[in-house]
């Protein structure tokens, strides 16, 4: 009699142990991840928050080819999650076949038609070591230049692209896990996708789990980006309102207006420009 007490006890004690790690680790299924130790190799890249336990446990997303699916600006998912506001296109997708390409219903044009946005795979992009899913939508958004090259075309914005990427997670002082901005805007006024909307980034110190960066190729501290690519990061933010991610009461700053930057990122040239830009808010960022 005394065992078998102490058995059901135990018994109750797994299911609720094990409900909760179901439970938890479910949204990683969702994702075809494993949750993982960190200390594992993952063939994909490793996803914050989506699994139960120790934060040292990760999901491990193998990594699928999603290309077609991203530059119709949709997302690979399960179709066991809801697509809101639009629909499932099969065939756009890696992985299983219930993993397909949701996109917008409203479609491009309430979206983004007025925006070029190069996807990594696209410019070439390596693989991120590691993400962390971002909340959306973010309330701020901070405009940055990245100080160095500037680049005209698709091959020469590829190469800064790349050049940036390694930067940030080759130079020991930075050692991110991938490049640091949410998107970056060519000379050739193309948007090219960093982390994007839904990956928190390593870009603006103190604030980088509740704000997108958009960091202009080149140096504008005494040139302004050429009006295409102003124009373009303009029509990104809009598009990022439309879709969700980025608030509609949102706050726009230059990098310099972040609490302790000391940095005169994005350049004296290009802050007086977005100072006459919609929501552009004066002071130090909150
Ligand atoms: C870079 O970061 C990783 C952890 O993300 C760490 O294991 C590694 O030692 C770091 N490298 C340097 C050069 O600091
Ligand atoms: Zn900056």
């Amino acid at each position: 009699m005394k065992m078998k007490f102490v058995s059901v006890l135990e018994l109750l004690v797994v299911l609720l142990c094990c409900t909760d790690v179901v439970l938890s680790d479910w949204r990683c299924g969702n994702e075809y991840g494993n949750c993982q130790f960190t200390s594992g190799t993952c063939s994909g890249s490793y996803v914050s928050g989506l699994c139960y336990g120790s934060t040292n446990r990760r999901c491990c997303v193998p990594a699928f080819n999603d290309g077609r699916c991203t530059s119709r600006r949709g997302t690979c998912q399960s179709t066991r999650l809801a697509c809101g506001g639009g629909s499932y296109v099969s065939g756009l997708c890696g992985g299983p076949s219930d993993r397909r390409c949701c996109v917008s219903r409203t479609g491009t044009s309430a979206s983004c038609n007025d925006v070029t946005i190069v996807s990594r795979a696209q410019w070439g992009a390596r693989r991120p070591r590691s993400t962390s899913r971002m909340r959306t939508p973010v309330s701020l958004v901070f405009i940055h230049h990245t100080d160095g090259r500037a680049c005209s075309d698709l091959a020469s914005c590829k190469r800064v692209m790349q050049g940036v990427q390694n930067y940030h997670m080759d130079d020991p002082k930075r050692n991110y896990s991938d490049i640091g901005y949410s998107f970056l805007v060519g000379g050739d006024g193309k948007i090219y996708e960093g982390r994007g909307w839904d990956r928190q980034g390593a870009h603006t110190r103190n604030y980088n789990s509740r704000a997108v960066a958009i960091s202009f190729m080149g140096d504008f501290m005494s040139q302004s980006p050429t009006s295409s690519a102003l124009r373009a990061a303009q029509n990104l933010i809009a598009c990022g309102v439309r879709q969700g991610k980025v608030s509609g009461n949102y706050k726009l700053y230059g990098h310099r207006q972040a609490r302790g930057a000391g940095t005169t990122c994005p350049g004296n040239r290009l802050y007086s420009i977005i100072k006459r830009w919609n929501r552009y808010t004066a002071g130090t960022a909150p």
